[in-house]
């Protein structure tokens, strides 16, 4: 399994960051890196020019939301098949700022993760705890709860275990804790599981990615604020090991 590195860009970026992504992008193409897959999902407003700025080189485009329908009287909303459109090859789906901020229930995850892979993306599903669930004692029946309920029933998708309280807090899970939920998840998943890239994420840096990366089940990185800057994505990419 060839690891998956992905920048979650957020609600950040202007025209001005297209500097940034033709930075990532050529530093990707830079030979001796380890073997990886590199995306960057970006606000729907940069996704035209940062695949215009993609094609072509080994950089993917991805976007951090869909609407399950193709079309219709969603105001606001963007459906797969745009971003489709828009070069996008992954959609990040039930990020726990959608389901906290945005009411989004596991079941709506899960309808979008299918409208992402029929429309021929691969969808990143996002699960986690909460603090208050890991001190209960809860971490596990959360994540199986939402693992459950959020999978598409085709196979094809990609799992991101982010516990809630390592977002943006500067508090990454400890690489232990990161293996065992893995393991936990990859079991959960039975068969289809063995070829499924299951990635961490949770203040991932280019200081603390090496022991993540080591950690047992870890097939890579959904990486929130260190995506930002060309130098940090691509110091997190170039710490993954030579040999998958
Ligand atoms: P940080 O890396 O900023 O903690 O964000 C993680 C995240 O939410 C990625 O989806």
């Amino acid at each position: 399994m060839t690891p998956l590195v992905v920048g979650n860009w957020k609600m950040h970026g202007t025209l001005a960051s297209r500097a940034e992504i033709g930075a990532i992008a050529r530093g990707l193409d830079k030979p001796g890196l380890p073997p990886v897959e590199a995306v960057v999902c970006l606000p729907f407003t940069l996704l035209f020019p940062a695949q215009k700025i993609a094609a072509g080189t080994k950089l993917k485009v991805g976007a951090q939301d869909c609407h399950f329908e193709k079309e219709g009287a969603f105001t606001g909303d963007v459906s797969a098949p745009m971003l489709k459109e828009a070069g996008c090859a992954y959609v990040i789906v039930g990020h726990s700022e959608r389901r906290a901020g945005h009411g989004e229930t596991s079941e709506l995850v899960r309808r979008k993760a299918e409208a992402v892979l029929a429309a021929g993306m691969t969808p990143i599903v996002c699960v986690g705890e909460t603090k208050a669930e890991r001190a209960a004692g809860k971490a596990k029946a959360t994540v199986e709860a939402a693992l459950k309920a959020s999978l598409p029933k085709a196979s094809g998708a990609v799992i991101a275990y982010e516990p809630v309280w390592a977002i943006g807090t500067g508090e990454n899970a400890k690489p232990a804790d990161i293996a065992g939920m893995h393991g936990f998840i990859r079991l959960l998943l039975g068969p289809a599981g063995k070829t499924m890239r299951i990635v961490y994420g949770g203040s991932v840096t280019p200081e603390n990615v090496k022991e993540i990366f080591a950690a047992a089940e870890v097939n890579g990185a959904l990486v929130g604020g260190a995506s930002l800057k060309a130098q940090s994505f691509l110091a997190i990419v170039k710490s993954l090991p030579k040999t998958p």
